[in-house]
């Protein structure tokens, strides 16, 4: 089996980019994690990447906190592609892509996000939810392009918000389900059994030979 090349962009803690490495490290699974990538040198994923045996490195992010300039995308692409990343995945990874990178990537380009999107996008989305008021709300997988958790949804998966939830404790099971269904959706896009119609993701229930 040939498996696809996945590259994950974590800033931080990284919780999903170990979801996806050890859901990964099955010999079954039809992808493989062949980079881990901070912009935070200082970031416990890179750490904990490591032990599980993946390469995982410090890209210089450049002069801009909330993005990356053109240059420093183009530095980013020229590094990705030598590693031959079929799809990268932004998880947790604190800085918006630009035209540079999502042009090198079109349509290969994932995120997950802490809430049912379209609702409550953008930074503390878990709290977002709870001030809202909402009963439910969930972890969203989807395509990223130009705008904020805008692109076409991949996978969504629900979680109750109970009576006497915290925000705190509401993000503990939001984060258990993105564990969940991150690693699902990748599946799904490495079995090529995703074909994009608009905003719409269509899933196959077979995979292609
Ligand atoms: C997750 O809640 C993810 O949905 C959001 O940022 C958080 C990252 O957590 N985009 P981790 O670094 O994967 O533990």
């Amino acid at each position: 089996m040939d498996k696809i090349k996945l590259a994950i962009l974590s800033s931080h803690r990284g919780s999903n980019a170990i979801a996806l490495i050890k859901a990964s490290l099955d010999r079954n699974y039809p992808a493989e994690v062949s980079l881990v990538v901070s912009d935070n040198s200082n970031a416990p994923v890179l750490k904990k990447a490591r032990n599980l045996g993946i390469k995982a490195i410090f890209l210089d992010p450049g002069p801009k906190k909330t993005f990356m300039t053109p240059e420093v995308e183009a530095n980013w692409t020229k590094i990705l592609k030598e590693h031959r990343i079929d799809y990268i995945l932004l998880a947790g990874f604190m800085r918006v892509i630009k035209k540079t990178l999502l042009d090198a990537f079109t349509g290969r380009i994932i995120n997950i996000h802490p809430s049912l999107l379209p609702s409550f996008k953008g930074l503390n989305a878990q709290r977002q939810a709870w001030e809202y008021g909402v009963q439910y709300t969930g972890a969203t997988v989807h395509f990223v392009d130009s705008s904020l958790d805008s692109g076409p949804i991949i996978l969504q998966g629900i979680v109750e918000v109970r009576p006497n939830d915290t925000p705190e404790t509401l993000t503990e099971r939001i984060l258990e389900t993105e564990h969940r269904i991150y690693p699902q959706a990748v599946k799904l896009l490495a079995e090529k059994r995703i074909t994009i119609q608009g905003r719409r993701v269509i899933i196959r229930k077979e995979a292609n030979d």
